[in-house]
């Protein structure tokens, strides 16, 4: 029987809180299956070293029968020479009382360093998720700094809100998650996002039949936009196994199919749907299938859900204006 050759798979911050939460998993072969041998590429900076060794040498003890090899360092041309996937993780946490964009001052050089190297050393197949805060804005950032590879490869993570609506809504019907569909969550992962029942079904039926309109409003919509500042002030840092989970699901559902009647969330470059500029990354419903997303095509909109997506879709092009102005 022919071997499946490794792939690669490149995560920044690998020594962070997200990362340690993340690569585990990834080795583990939750990512890519059983069967299908992998070699990570760890990313770090210069001062974290030390800490990326010791996960390395945690990794060795796991023995994990599909973990081929282990590249550790702070070199970019080596950490994304021919990746197959990379997770851009790697970037500053905020802290209580800031939000997401007070970040964009500090980290957009990270993504437009990373947005370089990628485009030197990925190749076109080459998918990217950027988890790193302000992600959406990361990941345009990126994108633009990689002219050779196609915009569409260049992603950033909304998996987690989604995660968060479901669970929500969920706790509130006191029904399992595995009967909700089609939840989405539009624009920027940030205060401003818009989680959107309007589509949403249980059990195949109209999931605003079983909610307050005043529930989703004034409950629902602001306790998943704030849930991340929410865990930062429970837990003294933000989220990290939370957030490692919705990458894997993130990465995993790009590259197999969304199961058959329902949606993920992702945000990707627009192209233009639903009004929204093209190229600025977005958070759509998406669909996948054959290796590639698909963002929901007409979709009825109301003019609350048109306010909405309006408000976070000005926030995302303020936020482009700093970074790429
Ligand atoms: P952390 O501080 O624990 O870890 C970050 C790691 O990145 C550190 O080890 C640091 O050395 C490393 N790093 C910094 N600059 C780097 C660079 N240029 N190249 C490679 N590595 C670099 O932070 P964390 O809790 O793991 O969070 C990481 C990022 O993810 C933050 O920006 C956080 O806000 C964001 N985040 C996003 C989501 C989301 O849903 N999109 C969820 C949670 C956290
Ligand atoms: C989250 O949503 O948990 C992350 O983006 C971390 C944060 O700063 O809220």
């Amino acid at each position: 029987m022919n071997a499946r050759p490794p792939l690669r798979v490149a995560v920044t911050g690998a020594s962070g809180q997200i990362g340690y939460a993340l690569v585990f998993r990834i080795a583990s072969g939750e990512l890519l299956g059983a069967g299908q041998p992998l070699i990570l590429h760890l990313v770090e900076i210069p001062a974290a070293l030390p800490a990326l060794r010791g996960v390395r040498m945690e990794l060795e003890d796991c023995a994990f029968p599909e973990l081929r090899d282990i590249v550790t360092t702070d070199d970019l041309g080596a950490g994304f020479r021919d990746v197959d996937l990379a997770f851009l993780v790697g970037a500053k946490p905020r802290g209580a009382g800031m939000e997401r964009s007070d970040l964009l001052l500090q980290n957009t050089d990270i993504f437009k360093t990373q947005g370089r190297a990628l485009n030197e050393h990925a190749t076109s197949e080459t998918r990217v998720l950027v988890v790193g805060n302000p992600a959406n804005t990361n990941a345009l950032v990126a994108q633009r700094h990689a002219p050779d590879l196609p915009a569409r490869n260049f992603t950033a993570m909304t998996r987690l809100d989604h995660n968060r609506a479901l669970a929500k809504v969920a706790d509130k019907l006191q029904q399992p998650v595995s009967l909700l569909r089609r939840l989405c969550v539009w624009g920027n992962h940030s205060g401003t996002q818009y989680p959107d029942l309007s589509h949403a079904l249980v059990d195949g039926r109209p999931l605003l039949e079983s909610l307050d309109a005043d529930w989703v409003e004034k409950e629902f919509i602001p306790a998943v936009a704030q849930r991340g500042a929410e865990i930062i002030k429970v837990r003294g840092a933000s989220s990290a196994a939370s957030a490692a989970n919705a990458a894997i699901q993130h990465m995993r559902l790009w590259r197999e199919n969304t199961p058959a009647g329902d949606w993920t969330s992702m945000a990707v470059p627009s192209d233009g749907s639903y009004g929204i500029p093209e190229g600025l990354v977005y958070s759509f419903p998406v669909t996948c299938s054959g290796g590639r997303y698909h963002i929901v095509p007409d979709l009825p909109i109301s003019s609350y859900s048109r306010e909405r997506m309006e408000r976070t879709r000005r926030e995302l092009e303020g936020e482009k204006s700093t970074a790429l102005g």
